[in-house]
């Protein structure tokens, strides 16, 4: 059985180790560049770029933790961040998270942001891994999920979730 996104699925929150199961997990989040969000150079500012990949990291985060006993999720680290291009006034830009790894309560999530000119020419300005622990009560908790093609025993139970993807 497929479970689209947003439904919440019957698995045990009470037990540590849930074993919801999650394939295909990807996150789009755009926006256009306004005079706001511009440095003083002319180009879209740094901070407002990490601030919106933060944000698109966690909406992939809170997505892979519907239905279980986690509150949320708080972003605990990134790596390094190399912004390769700078973006202007006006340009589409477009944020794609995707989870990568699942630990116990840790979850990393790539993020790359491309902008699109105004003649439709779409280029990648950064990417970066961040890893948000999910939390309850404000303390790291299990989050028990676990990918797709994890062992074939857990296939046939019921939490499963197919996410394509989503655009905000
Ligand atoms: C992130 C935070 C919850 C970790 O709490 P903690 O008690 O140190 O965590 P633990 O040592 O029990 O480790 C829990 C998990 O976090 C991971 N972790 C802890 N610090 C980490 C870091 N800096 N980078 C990546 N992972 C980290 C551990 O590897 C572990 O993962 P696992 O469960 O998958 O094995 C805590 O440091 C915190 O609340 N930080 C502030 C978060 C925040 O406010 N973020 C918003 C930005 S200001």
């Amino acid at each position: 059985m497929a479970w689209q996104t947003g439904e919440v699925c019957p698995i045990n929150t009470e037990m540590e180790t849930t074993n919801k199961m999650i394939r295909d997990f990807k996150t789009i989040h755009s926006f256009m560049v306004f005079p706001e969000d511009m440095n003083y150079a002319g180009t879209l500012f740094g901070g407002k770029v990490l601030a919106e990949m933060d944000r698109t990291a966690l909406k992939a985060a809170r997505r892979m933790l519907y239905g279980t006993a986690c509150d949320g999720a708080v972003t605990a680290s990134l790596d390094k961040v190399d912004f390769k291009r700078p973006a202007h006034l006006g340009d589409i830009i477009e944020l794609s998270a995707q989870i990568k790894k699942l630990g116990r309560t840790s979850i990393e999530i790539y993020v790359n942001v491309s902008r699109e000119n105004h003649e439709g020419c779409i280029e990648t300005i950064c990417d970066a891994t961040f890893v948000f622990i999910s939390i309850k009560n404000g303390k790291p908790y299990p989050h028990g999920c676990v990918f797709g093609n994890a062992p074939v025993e857990f296939k046939d139970q019921a939490a499963i979730i197919t996410s394509s993807i989503i655009h905000l």
